[in-house]
């Protein structure tokens, strides 16, 4: 049987374990027989045996280096056999060429703790990895060639990856399983079918994996089961990845059908979801989990259920969502059994309860957490730097027409531009294309206002002005997207700066150029010198030359504090009264705050504290209300403080459809699965409208997990930069469950109105552009617990927008 290991193997890893914990680190207490792992008919086989994987997915980087045992003893614990890892590029080549896999980079050590374990490992060495991870993983380096063509064969692209899995195969080659480590399987891209069909690419990334010593080991692909075909390679292992609630025969239909020996494995399955600022804290009952993975032990399907702890995604790592700009927040919680701090949840016991059934021994004990959690007494940040005392001069180095941070050869930070106005006769828009992704404006020391790409916001009223007024920009860059075609994202202003006003009845258009740009990193060291600068009784060059602008800029800056422990543990430090920025606590970035929320604490390792004195750096840039902070005992990941999370439908407004008439109207068949609907002929328009007028359940919802055009070939049309112009009806309250959700890009999230509003219901998406539509196709709410399937629906396209 598949857990039964041998009892050699099993004396071998007692013994093995045993030695460890005298003096040996993982390191050096490897080396077991080497041995095999492959796909089976039916089942994997494991030294030739049938197996049936139970991984847990965990991300190295999330977890302190000095926690990382505990959380996969939990694991153990949880009855998984296996754990599941991605390999982040850009954390371990964080400047071209220089390689780090040191600390919490020691991917390799990482792994032979698992071993050490009595466990396996699969990785999942990219390039790309998603994972809500700056940039998907991808080195933001990369866009200083700035026509570079990402996750293609661009020869420069293709060089970097072949370096850099070459260094991962230096690391993580000798531990495949043939070589006697814990490597089983190793994936090849991921999830390539949500970004495009290129099989070229995709067999040119298997072939620089096995090129870097992963000859022998097992590879695969993960997909959806919606896409898996586009880029399927006829020598790797298919993989499927869908979320709890899904119908999990259904999920693996397609693949039985091509391949009726091949083992089946849900390779993500995900346990809950992850968090956006400003919107609600995601969750996924425990339930749905649980059931579905019991559904697949007993079918012998295996799975790695993403994830089982999420950790944190510290300092500036957390990416963002597309389409729009979604940026995660740094908690990576994600409502996983094991919560971010890891400690075991209500869903982690149920799970254990469950995945006993499949074990012939007992489960091993849950393993203590390593620090207790602390409290710290609110505490007062008195000392305080402008964020100007930061910058690391003027910028000369780049065209003075480019204002991306790659271009003057910055990765992540804040940047300042500066520029002299014309004369503006009259109250004007200042326009600032490609806000990447916060900026704030200031006319002649006044503040203007905030431009917030999560908001899509382009525009700012700015009173009539002399010539020669002062402006001041200051932005802030977050996370680069990590999904979708959106991955190239530059920070900065990545467009044109210009003004419309009127002049005597004539408009009028200026664009600004030449500014003067400065730009700050966002280092430790970079506060700590701007504190100094700060502090310095004498005159420097920063305390004369932007003392005007430091009072301008009131509040931009970075507070320094400390607080004292008697005994040290992991907390959770609030900052609900702080603005927006950055943090630090003894040198470690802890990651980024934004009082909107939902999330409102950052938790803080206790392995980075100490006793006696601890030192914290806010970087503020929106200006603290109060500049307290304490620690408290629970986190708080779901405190919005926004009055409510952006809707579609503005007050007053109802669509009024009397005068248009309707393209199509149709029935769409019940069940889960892509329908497809195609229009008797082709229409153009930039507004679509889906009315939906009655559902297959009566279940008073009206939802929709994804909805494609298709264009005159019968193409999709690319959906990354719709918005939506009106949804009669959003749930926002028991969960994100918006209008745009319907073409994010991801099926197991959905558009839903709310409980109990009668039908019939209207979502209308505006495309930015006249498009030609011949047909849509569309994915229903697949799971379970909360589904709903349109019925009969009436489709209106015009190239105007509808009456309200
Ligand atoms: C996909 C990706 C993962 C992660 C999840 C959502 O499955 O492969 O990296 O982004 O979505 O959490």
């Amino acid at each position: 049987m598949l857990h039964k290991l041998s009892k050699t193997f099993r004396l071998c890893c007692t013994l093995v374990a045993a030695t460890c914990l005298f003096c040996l680190s993982a390191t050096e207490c490897m080396a077991q027989k080497p041995g095999t792992f492959e796909a089976g008919k039916g089942p994997f086989l494991l030294n030739g045996k049938p197996f049936v994987v139970k991984a847990a997915e965990l991300h190295y980087p999330r977890i302190p280096r000095p926690y990382w045992e505990h959380r996969i003893q939990m694991c153990k614990a949880l009855g998984m056999n296996t754990v599941c890892l991605y390999v982040f590029w850009n954390f371990h080549e964080q400047k071209e060429g220089q390689y780090d896999f040191t600390g919490n980079a020691d991917v390799a050590e990482f792994c032979r703790l698992v071993q050490k374990n009595g466990m396996y490992v699969i990785v999942r060495p990219g390039p790309y990895v998603c994972a809500e991870w700056e940039m998907g993983g991808l080195p933001w380096w990369l866009l200083k060639k700035k026509d570079i063509r990402l996750r293609e064969s661009d020869p420069y692209f293709m060089e970097r990856v072949r370096l850099f899995e070459r260094e991962v195969g230096k690391q993580l080659a000798p531990l495949t399983i043939q070589n006697g480590g814990p490597i089983i399987m190793v994936q090849v891209e991921n999830e390539y079918g949500s970004y495009g069909k290129d099989k070229k690419y995709v067999s040119e990334i298997r072939d620089i994996i096995r090129e870097s010593g992963f000859d022998k080991v097992a590879l695969f692909q993960c997909d959806w089961n919606s896409n898996f075909e586009q880029n399927a390679l006829d020598d790797l292992t298919w993989t499927m990845n869908f979320g709890t609630g899904a119908n999990i025969d259904q999920q693996f239909r397609r693949l039985g059908e091509l391949r009726p020996d091949a083992p089946k494995m849900c390779s993500e399955f995900w346990s809950g979801w992850f968090d956006k600022w400003g919107a609600r804290h995601e969750t996924r009952p425990a339930k749905d989990m649980v059931d579905g993975m019991d559904e697949m032990l007993s079918k012998g399907i295996s799975f790695s259920l993403y994830m089982t702890h999420g950790g944190t995604s510290f300092g500036h790592w957390a990416g963002a969502n597309s389409p729009g700009f979604a940026p995660d927040v740094t908690s990576y919680d994600y409502d996983a059994p094991i919560n971010e701090y890891g400690h075991a949840t209500p869903k982690y016991h149920e799970l254990r309860k469950m995945m006993q059934k499949y074990s012939d021994k007992k489960l091993p004990a849950i393993p203590k957490a390593p620090m207790p959690i602390i409290t710290v007494p609110k505490f007062e940040l008195k000392e305080y730097a402008p964020l100007m005392y930061a910058n690391k001069g003027l910028c000369t180095d780049g065209s003075h027409e480019d204002l991306t941070f790659e271009a003057h050869n910055l990765g992540w930070g804040f940047a300042t531009y500066y520029n002299t106005l014309p004369e503006v006769p009259s109250e004007g828009i200042l326009t600032l294309n490609g806000v990447h992704d916060y900026a704030q404006v200031w006319i002649n020391g006044k503040y203007i206002g905030k431009i917030d790409r999560v908001k899509n916001e382009k525009n700012l009223t700015i009173p009539p002005t002399k010539a020669g007024a002062k402006i001041i920009i200051l932005l802030e860059a977050m996370g680069r997207i990590n999904f979708g075609r959106a991955i190239k994202d530059f920070k900065g202003i990545t467009g044109k700066v210009t003004i419309k006003a009127n002049a005597k009845g004539h408009d009028l258009t200026y664009t600004l150029n030449n500014w003067e740009q400065y730009y700050v990193d966002d280092r430790y060291e970079t506060a700590l010198q701007a504190l100094k600068k700060a502090s310095s009784t004498e005159k420097n060059e920063y305390t004369t030359y932007f003392k005007e602008d430091a009072r301008i800029m009131e509040g931009r800056g970075y507070y320094r504090g400390y607080f004292n422990l008697k005994k040290v543990g992991d907390t959770f430090l609030n900052f609900e009264t702080w603005g927006k920025g950055q943090v630090w606590v003894n040198g470690h970035a802890m990651g980024r705050i934004w009082s909107i929320g939902p999330q409102q604490t950052l938790y803080v390792p206790g392995c980075w504290l100490k006793k006696g004195e601890n030192e914290i750096i806010v970087l503020d840039i929106a200006g603290p209300k109060e500049t307290v902070v304490w620690g408290q005992d629970v986190p708080e990941l779901n405190k919005l403080q926004i009055e409510m999370p952006p809707t579609h439908r503005k007050k007053g407004e109802t669509l009024d459809l009397s005068q248009e008439k309707p393209v199509m109207t149709g029935t769409l068949e019940s069940g889960n699965g892509l329908k497809f609907v195609k229009f008797d002929k082709p229409v153009t328009g930039r507004y679509f409208c889906i009315e939906a007028l009655n559902s297959h359940w009566n279940r008073e919802y009206c939802c929709i997990a994804e909805i494609y055009l298709r264009d005159a070939d019968g193409k999709s049309i690319p959906r990354d930069s719709w918005t939506v112009s009106y949804a009669d009806d959003e749930d926002v309250v028991t969960g994100n469950k918006n209008g745009t959700k319907a073409f994010d890009q991801q099926e197991s999230t959905y558009w839903s109105t709310n409980k109990g509003v009668p039908f019939p219901h209207h979502l209308v998406i505006d495309l930015q552009k006249e498009q030609t539509i011949t047909g849509f196709h569309l994915i229903p709410r697949m799971e379970e617990g909360a589904p709903e399937a349109i019925k009969d629906f009436r489709i209106f396209v015009k190239s105007s927008p509808f009456k309200m």
